[in-house]
């Protein structure tokens, strides 16, 4: 029987031979997971008790070690101010994406825009939906996705946080086009990697492809284009995330189809310095910003 003092110390210790480098946070929130507590406080104030759930911390230790992402091993990843319930069906929430919702959020408050109805297409563990929830509790919010799995995921990150959305499975726009839903913001980090070379290795073992890869990188844009009069209300917000190398052709796409002299667009960069977002609105005459 050890404490988790000494637990601690003895994995750090035997660690030191595997290929694999993990840093003592990642030994804290396996400790911190195997005994139900819910903060470093916590541990650190309990650190000399004898450690309840060996089992459970060894067997997490061990995945850690194969190199499978730590957000599976421990069932959660943050999102801004959710902590959310993710699984092997979804993408691991990044912060390019709270990059993408906090932006659409400071966009329509500078400029108060509409924000009654929003959708997220293509919505995995619900982050970018269940973020709009929380923040806009009035606002009608809808979230697709094409594949159950992920969907069961975005439920129970729904029923966690007491965020109630209204769920709808279906190809890109299909849920929203068959249910003639008029949105006032689209929001949507589709499938958009083109180029398989550019999918780390540990996303490409462990996370879903059909999250990341997509056999044409813009197909999900297009449809969103093409279809933007038929879902969204005059005045409007669309707001998406892109890959790095998009910004070219998205423009061209921009041009082909929005002819409307009222709607404008910008890309912005995230914290990487790489283009990775797109607005377009409608209607308005807004104030955009650089983040
Ligand atoms: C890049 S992930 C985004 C997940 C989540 N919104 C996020 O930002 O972390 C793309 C999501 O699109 C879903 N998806 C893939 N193909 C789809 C399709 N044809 N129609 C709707 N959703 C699709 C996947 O299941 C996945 O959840």
């Amino acid at each position: 029987m050890s404490t988790l003092r000494e637990t601690f110390l003895k994995t750090r210790n035997d660690i030191k031979s595997q290929k694999v480098s993990i840093s003592d946070n990642i030994i804290y929130r396996l400790l911190i997971n195997a005994e139900g507590m819910n903060s470093f406080t916590e541990l650190i104030t309990n650190f000399d008790k004898t450690l309840a759930n060996p089992h459970c911390f060894e067997r997490n230790l061990a995945k850690v070690l194969e190199g499978q992402p730590l957000q599976y091993v421990l069932g959660e990843a943050p999102f801004i101010d959710l902590d959310l319930y993710v699984n092997s069906n979804v993408l691991i929430p990044r912060p390019e994406t709270e990059g993408l919702v906090m932006l659409v959020q400071k966009l329509i408050s500078d400029n108060s825009l509409n924000h009654d109805t929003i959708a997220d297409v293509c919505t995995g563990s619900g982050c970018i939906a269940l973020y709009m929830k929380y923040k806009y509790p009035n606002s009608r919010i809808i979230a697709t996705d094409l594949y159950e799995d992920a969907l069961a995921v975005a439920r129970s990150n729904s029923e966690r946080h007491k965020l109630f959305v209204d769920f709808m499975k279906g190809d890109k726009l299909q849920p929203i086009l068959e249910s003639n839903i008029k949105l006032d913001v689209l929001i949507s980090n589709p499938p958009y990697v083109e180029n398989q070379d550019d999918i780390e290795p540990i996303v490409k073992n462990y996370e879903p492809m059909y999250a990341v890869y997509s056999e044409d990188g813009l197909a999900f844009y297009k449809e969103y284009f093409k279809n933007y009069k038929k879902i969204m209300n005059k005045k409007f917000v669309m707001a998406f995330e892109i890959n790095y190398d998009q910004k070219e052709s998205l423009t061209k796409l921009i041009g082909k189809y929005f002819k409307d002299e009222d709607t404008s667009f910008l890309f912005l960069k995230d914290i990487y310095d790489k283009y990775r977002y797109l607005i377009i609105t409608g209607g308005y005459d807004v104030k955009y910003f650089e983040i």
